[in-house]
């Protein structure tokens, strides 16, 4: 069964039932505010952090799972449902929601009443904006209460799920017009508010959560909406809340459309007050006047599109499959730029309280939206780069709304280090921003430490070198990519974080993957040493690039595939003599990535390995065999059971370092097929078995070893995005930004035959059409008319377009 499908044109996913396995959702915002929004209208929305601003209150692990969001109530005569179905679960006649970019449409019809309310956060407002539109589709007028509803919370959300002894006497509200504000905390310290608002005379409204809902009774039959009767009650303490009660009589035929508006204001500290004890409202009147009509919001959507429209514009392909050109010109870059903005913070996964900005993560989600957004892209190279160390290691995560290293986490993750150079190199390889290197940035945030970017990469380069191990592999430190494998740990104690907990001393345990990586981004980094003037780096790099793969291939290599470690023992980890995790995914991805073994041939040996021991159905496990027991040595990747997360599932961040290896050495089918197993799009035909949304990468896919094999978890904050976007566009599609020009070389499967990509790169446009039919011994490049050699199309100027053929 299907739960939906795509609308292409529309660039919206539409799901035709509220009944998916899991709820599945959508962002609204790009900038400053935020909203997660379920297909059945469950979620959240927050300024900027989702800990610290959190403007609605959302209660993960609920049940039934997704209760609470921004609801609309009917009593239509006495019969009460919801237009999104939740929270009522009145059976509606038809119910379609439509996941757009950065909006949703929930539709729903029940008894010859259509309801369909927009959500969108219109592009430069801190406010999620509503349109709900009534249309009476039967042939007798109708007399309808409505009722909205939002729960605030008290912002910092953390807080508010566990400091119940205060919280419960602070909330405060003000009614004015069609509004409600939820001032909580504003007589302090705080000078911002919350407010929901509607753009018509309200027949009532209630701002106290148990006035609206009725001692001990639930979202669904809430006291107000069946008696079709607001109590006006002002709420004081306890849990304030905002719903409007408008009544309404439609004559057969008739639409009306009404605009609410949930938004966040800020006050200077010196004028927040209207008169003693009223809030100033300036801002919100500002803001309710923005949005007050149908056509305002018809406006604003219509901008968000173009928005998009444009950004999507720097990429797209036309393929014989529809299903690769909706991932690449549609849900994955949108995915890519939902991670850029939220890290690993808030989905329905992520609490929004846990994790911050991971310093890895970011780096790498950078690769995934820099060609969309360069400008955005610079500052958070340059605000990642500011949490390093002097001596090149770097925090872990950093909070958003400071931007400071977060020291509840701290340091010590060596791959860290090496991250911040794949992205500088990304940035500078996208825009030719040479200056971006010579920029001064502080380390640990310290403006009296400061050092150009370039000196930052230095260090970071250098930090591998001055950490190797007794094989001369780079340390691993608490963790290297796989923050599980923990192998100075040695954690016995249940309650300790494995990420936190004090490690052994110890210089042995040592990382191949890291290794890969180094060599992996030397060139990029002797590139930029050249670029910033520092030619004999650049040369030494080359050297120790070199000295590096020897080492790999001395130490690193197993005889039929690259080792992913050696323990704090100085024991082989990934390895054939090992009785589990015998094989892991990471190190033959990066290594040959990197080029290691290419020549040798090991690397060939390596993926097909890979493609034997590792291949399912489903995508690329991390490890065989899992890890049926408890390893001290090894850390948290044996917490697991076999087939979840760390421990031997297909973890969809790291099976694309495998495409681009399979495209490295010429395989595109190989690399294709890969794709094809893990791609949303195509996991749309077994959907009972994926669970989660068809139209973006989840983290992991449990694997064979697990019950539920097939089955997602962990969808949308994923460095998936950005590494299959890599895979696909830059070596599948082969369209890739390099140093002297843009690279096309594509390396494809027989089954897509033509395509044709559009890439917008430094002001330029580029058409290229590939010809995949006959099958010459070497590809042949047309540009502009004219035959060239190799395929690097040197850079045009800006405004120029550039008409390239491949022959295949
Ligand atoms: C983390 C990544 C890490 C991956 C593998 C993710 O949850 O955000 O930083 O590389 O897990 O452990």
């Amino acid at each position: 069964m299907r739960f939906g499908f795509f609308d292409d044109a529309a660039r919206e996913y539409v799901i035709t039932t509220p009944f998916t396995p899991h709820p599945w959702i959508n962002y609204l915002g790009s900038e400053d505010f935020f909203g997660l929004i379920s297909h059945t209208a469950g979620g959240y929305s927050f300024y900027r952090d989702p800990r610290m601003r959190r403007l609605t209150r959302y209660r993960y692990n609920n049940v039934p799972t997704d209760a609470g969001g921004r609801y609309y109530y009917l009593n239509d005569g006495g019969d009460v449902w919801s237009p999104t179905w939740a929270p009522v679960g009145a059976p509606l006649d038809r119910f379609e929601c439509r996941h757009g970019l950065g909006y949703t449409t929930i539709t729903g019809e029940r008894n010859g009443l259509v309801a369909e309310v927009l959500y969108l956060v219109p592009r430069g407002a801190d406010a999620e904006v509503h349109r709900l539109r009534l249309r009476n589709q039967s042939d007798r007028p109708r007399s309808l209460h409505l009722f909205s509803f939002a729960e605030f919370s008290l912002w910092n959300a953390l807080d508010d799920q566990t400091n119940y002894q205060r919280n419960l006497s602070l909330g405060e509200v003000e009614v004015e017009g069609s509004a409600v504000y939820h001032v909580t905390e504003y007589r302090e310290r705080r000078n911002h508010y919350a407010l929901y608002g509607v753009n018509v005379p309200l027949a009532g409204f209630d701002t106290d959560r148990e006035a609206f809902f009725g001692l001990r009774r639930g979202w669904d039959q809430p006291q107000v909406v069946v008696e079709g009767r607001a109590r006006n009650s002002l709420a004081s303490g306890w849990a304030p809340i905002a719903s409007h009660q408008i009544d309404l009589t439609l004559e057969p035929g008739e639409e009306t459309s009404l605009v609410f508006v949930l938004g966040y204001c800020e006050n200077p500290p010196d004028q927040k007050w209207e008169r003693p004890g009223v809030v100033e409202k300036a801002p919100a009147r500002a803001l309710l006047a923005r949005f007050a009509t149908p056509g305002q919001v018809d406006a604003a959507l219509a901008d968000l599109r173009g928005y998009w429209e444009d950004l999507l514009s720097h990429y797209s392909v036309r393929s014989d499959d529809p299903r690769v050109d909706r991932m690449v010109n549609i849900w994955n870059q949108y995915q890519c730029v939902v991670t850029f903005s939220l890290s690993r913070s808030a989905s329905y996964f992520e609490s929004g309280i846990g994790r911050g900005m991971g310093f890895r993560d970011s780096c790498q989600d950078l690769l995934g939206f820099v060609h969309l957004m360069p400008e955005r892209a610079r500052e958070r190279l340059l605000d990642i780069a500011a949490t390093q160390f002097p001596d090149g290691s770097t925090y872990h995560q950093y909070q958003p709304l400071t931007k400071r290293g977060n020291h509840e986490v701290g340091s010590g993750f060596n791959d860290d280090p090496l991250w911040l150079i794949e992205a500088a190199g990304a940035y500078v390889r996208e825009t030719g921003d040479v200056s971006v290197l010579g920029t001064p940035v502080p380390f640990d945030n310290d403006p009296a430490d400061t050092g150009t970017l370039f000196e930052h990469l230095r260090r970071s380069f250098h930090y591998s070198l001055d950490n190797l191990g007794p094989h001369g592999l780079p340390l691993i430190g608490r963790a290297d990519w796989n923050d599980c494998l923990n192998l100075n740990c040695f954690s016995t104690e249940p309650n300790e974080p494995f990420q936190t907990t004090a490690n052994r001393a110890g210089r042995t345990a040592e990382s191949v993957f890291i290794a890969g990586l180094f060599v992996h981004c030397a060139p990029d980094y002797a590139a930029m040493a050249r670029t910033a003037g520092f030619p004999e780096e650049a040369e030494a790099a080359a050297g120790h690039a070199a000295r590096m793969t020897a080492t790999v291939l001395a130490h690193g290599w197993d005889g039929e595939w690259f080792l992913r470690a050696y323990d704090y023992f100085g024991e082989k980890v990934g390895s054939r003599e090992c009785a589990e995790g015998q094989i892991f995914i990471e190190p033959q991805g990066m290594c040959v990535m990197a080029g290691i073994g290419v020549p040798e041939g090991a690397a060939e040996r390596a993926l097909d390995a890979v493609g034997a021991r590792l291949g399912t159905a489903h995508g690329i496990l991390l490890h065989q065999p899992a890890y049926t027991r408890y390893h001290p040595e090894l850390g948290e990747i044996t917490s697991y059971p076999p087939g979840y997360k760390e421990n031997a599932s297909v973890f969809c961040h790291a099976n694309p370092w495998v495409m681009i290896a399979e495209c490295r050495l010429g395989r595109g089918e190989r690399a294709f097929d890969y794709w094809r197993r893990i791609a949303p799009a195509f996991r749309e035909e077994i959907p009972e078995v994926h669970r989660l949304e068809p139209y973006v990468y989840a983290q992991m896919i449990a694997g064979r070893d697990a019950p539920r094999e097939g089955e997602a978890k962990n969808s949308w904050l994923t460095g998936a995005a950005a590494w299959n976007w890599v895979a696909i566009s830059q070596h599948i599609l082969g369209v890739r930004p390099e140093w002297g020009g843009l690279r096309v070389s594509p390396c494809l499967p027989a089954q897509l035959r033509g395509l044709e990509v559009v890439r917008r790169c430094r002001g330029a446009l580029y058409r290229i059409t590939i010809e995949n039919r006959a099958r010459h011994q070497s590809p042949r490049m047309i540009v502009n008319g004219h035959p060239i050699e190799g395929s690097v199309v040197p850079y045009a100027p800006p405004g120029a377009v550039v008409a390239v053929r491949v022959e295949m």
